[in-house]
Order: structure tokens, then C-alpha cells, then sequence
């Protein structure tokens, strides 16, 4: 494993759904099952990194070697992923993150009335935008789950953000996206290229993103 290409460095990495309370009983989340961020922290591992998985509630196996994190909130997932961050050479944000949540929280279960109800909500932390303005060094990925104008919401994630990579993949395409073993997608680069991966694996998908973050490495180190 000392050999692996990523020997000696540190990748933090965002999986899976938050959760956002309501109430005692109930929450918001989305479909996240956090098959992408799993398979590029096993591919890591297996490059010879150390992997430090901070992950929202998945039904998941993590993989051997792995530092796993659980965490439920868009709060906690930041302030575990910021504690780790000075530690880490690569930062990879995978998870769905909710944008919205409750701004208040029941303390008891919310009963059931007459009429309809409404739901005040309030932003969450962008965990990728906070760690990109902190960023000292490291090469950030981020993902971009979109279904229209995936170029330029690509291209605005990757500035935006602060990132060198943008995995963008189109969710209504058959084989893209939330629960699927496989996935469609293009890497944008901070250099202006864009790499177009067909129909694979998520393992494989992972393999290539990671072999992107190396030679990023490889370009610092030659200037
Ligand atoms: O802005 P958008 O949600 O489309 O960006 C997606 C990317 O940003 C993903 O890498 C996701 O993990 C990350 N993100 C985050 N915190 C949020 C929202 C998104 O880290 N609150």
C-alpha cells in the first residue's frame, strides 16, 4: 500500500444525505444513499491514502481502513469535516447536503390540526463554499447533481466554490445519479477542460477522479 499513488496523503471526504430535524419524530433529508462518496473513499484507501469519511445516515458497508464520521445535520457535517480539513491534501464533497432547514425545532412532537400547515425554513451552510475560503493547499472536489445547463452551473459551481474540479452528471439520465450502481459524468477543470466519462462503475468513476487529483499533485510539484 506504500506505493499507492496517494502514499502519505490525507483525503477528507462528504458523503451521503443530512438529515434536518423537524420535530422528535421527523426530519427532512433527500435520496443520497451515498454509493459515490463510499466507492471514491474505498478507491483511496486502496491508492494508499489515509481516508477520513464523514458521512450522513447511509445504509452502507464503510470501507475497511476508512475513518468514518457519522454525523446527521448540514451543521454537524461542517464542523466535522472542519476539524479535519488542516489535515487534509484532498477534500472531496460528495455529499447531498440539505440547502434548507427548519428554522425552528419542536422540542415536542408536533400535533395535527385543522387546515394546512406551513414550514418556515432557513439556509444551511454551504460545507464546500466555507472550506474552499479556507482553503491553504489543498485540491477540493466538488459534484454537481444537475438536469439542465449542466456546463454552466458546472463552470459557476467551480469558481463559486473555490474547487479544481467539478464531477457534474446529469440526475435524469438512465444510469446517473441518487441509488444507481453506475454513473454519467464530466469532470470540468479549473484549467477550462472538461473530461466526459461514459457509462461505469461508481468504482470506476472514482478511480478516475482520484487519477485527475493526482496529477494535480504531479503539476504542483513539476513548476
Ligand atoms: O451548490 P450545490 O449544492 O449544487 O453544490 C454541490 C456541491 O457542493 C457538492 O459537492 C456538495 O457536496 C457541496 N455542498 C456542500 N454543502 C452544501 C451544499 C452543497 O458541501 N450545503
Amino acid at each position: 500500500k506504500n506505493g499507492g499513488e496517494l502514499a502519505g496523503r490525507t483525503v477528507l471526504i462528504t458523503a451521503g444525505p443530512t438529515r434536518e430535524k423537524i420535530d422528535p419524530v421527523r426530519f427532512l433529508t433527500n435520496h443520497s444513499t451515498g454509493k459515490m462518496g463510499y466507492a471514491i473513499a474505498g478507491e483511496a484507501v486502496k491508492m494508499g491514502a489515509r481516508v477520513i469519511l464523514v458521512s450522513g445516515p447511509v445504509n452502507l458497508e464503510p470501507p475497511k481502513g476508512a475513518e468514518l464520521f457519522k454525523v446527521e445535520s448540514a451543521e454537524d457535517m461542517y464542523q466535522a469535516a472542519l476539524e479535519h480539513f488542516d489535515e487534509a491534501d484532498i477534500m472531496i464533497g460528495t455529499a447531498a447536503v440539505a440547502d434548507y432547514r427548519p428554522k425552528y425545532i419542536y422540542e415536542e412532537k408536533m400535533k395535527k390540526k385543522e387546515g394546512d400547515q406551513a414550514l418556515e425554513l432557513e439556509r444551511t451552510r454551504d460545507i464546500l463554499f466555507e472550506l474552499g475560503q479556507k482553503k491553504n493547499g489543498q485540491v477540493m472536489v466538488g459534484f454537481a447533481a444537475e438536469t439542465n445547463d449542466i456546463e454552466i452551473h458546472a463552470k459557476g459551481k467551480l469558481s463559486r466554490k473555490n474547487a479544481d474540479m467539478i464531477v457534474a452528471n446529469n440526475v435524469k439520465q438512465e444510469g446517473a445519479g441518487f441509488g444507481a450502481d453506475t454513473n454519467i459524468v464530466t469532470i470540468y477543470k479549473k484549467d477550462g477542460t472538461a473530461i466526459n466519462l461514459p457509462l461505469m462503475s461508481k468504482s470506476e468513476v472514482a478511480r478516475n477522479i482520484l487519477a485527475e487529483v493526482v496529477q494535480c499533485f504531479k503539476k504542483d510539484e513539476s513548476l
